[in-house]
């Protein structure tokens, strides 16, 4: 086992373990301990040291079940990794090669993205950063609403299994009281006219928030109350979403765009979207049958497409 997540299961217990004994423990020196310890605060765990009384993290988050994950996802191929790049980089490196779907899950990454070339940071063991990935996907439909059914289905699964009040925000953020939640970040690889596979990452703030510049942002763990079992969530929204993508594939998104507009966050309110250079101001009125956002300017629609798009809601 990875030695940090081995620290990090040792620690997850709450008590003090004292750098002596896990020198012992893991058959390394105490400056050893001491390196792994920095590399857990790195990640962005909390550790506290008391002289005499050795390290401790009190955060309350267990690593994942990799074992139960994968039992109860089968057949799906589960990759499980403490600490890699981006989840949705190495999906697209096996999907090279397989031809079936697969799992990409990970503790940490050091290369997280987010869309619009942002970063995406999460502190290790305490949020789900995964990707789900389909070879060969064949869906008749756009991959426009994709994205839309991805943030929709995570909606659906935390609330129906937290009680929270999650909302959807087009083209694909999930958020509580207007903080983000969750992002989620589709890619394909190969060609979109011919043969390719989906790439879809999502990052889901389960036990911690991570701050990232001026945007507000929260976790599940903020809004239940205590802390969440990932791993039972991750299969939750993973089960739901493979079913949700069949009946995409069958028939579009026009199956979810009712759904999806009565989780809106920001239906019928005032909206600046900007895409390619330009800013539209006006009143949102929801996603069409394919994603398209419709936003009222001066009492004419204007559709607006996915991609390279960003919408805040505006206040006067
Ligand atoms: C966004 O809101 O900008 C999308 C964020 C998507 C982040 C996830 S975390 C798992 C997967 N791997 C990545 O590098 N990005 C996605």
């Amino acid at each position: 086992m990875d030695k940090d997540l081995k620290l990090f299961e040792l620690l997850s217990d709450g008590e003090f373990h004292s750098g002596e004994v896990i020198a012992k423990l893991f058959g390394v020196t105490r400056s050893r301990v001491w390196s792994l310890i920095n590399s857990l605060e790195e990640k962005g765990v909390i550790v506290s040291r008391v002289r005499g009384k050795g390290y401790r993290y009190r955060g309350g988050s267990f690593l994942l079940d990799s074992n139960h994950i994968e039992q109860k996802l089968s057949p799906l191929a589960l990759y499980y990794f403490p600490s890699i790049t981006s989840t949705n980089d190495i999906a697209r490196e096996y999907l090279k090669t397989s031809d079936q779907p697969l799992l990409v899950v990970a503790e940490h990454q050091t290369g997280g993205r987010g869309r619009r070339g942002r970063q995406w940071a999460s502190c290790y063991a305490h949020n789900l950063l995964f990707t789900y990935g389909v070879p060969r996907f064949s869906a008749m439909q756009g991959l426009e609403g994709l994205s839309l059914l991805v943030g929709l289905t995570l909606v659906d699964v935390v609330n129906a299994s937290l009680g929270v009040d999650a909302k959807v925000k087009w083209p694909n953020d999930v958020l509580i009281n207007g903080a983000k939640l969750a992002g989620v970040l589709v890619e394909i690889q190969g060609d979109i006219g011919g043969d390719y596979s989906l790439i879809i990452g999502v990052g889901l703030n389960v036990n911690e928030s991570p701050s990232v510049g001026d945007r507000e942002v929260t976790s599940l763990m903020k809004n239940f109350g205590r802390a969440i079992n990932r791993s039972e969530l991750l299969v939750a929204f993973v089960d739901q979403l493979r079913r949700n993508i069949n009946l995409f594939c069958l028939e579009g998104f026009s199956s979810f765009s009712g759904r999806w507009n009565e989780m809106d966050a920001y239906r019928g309110c005032q909206v600046q979207v900007e895409q390619g250079g330009e800013i539209l101001v006006g009143l949102s009125r929801g996603v069409n049958a394919n994603g398209v956002l419709d936003i009222e300017v001066e009492g004419e629609l204007r559709s607006v497409h996915g991609g390279e798009v960003s919408l805040r809601a505006v206040y006067e």
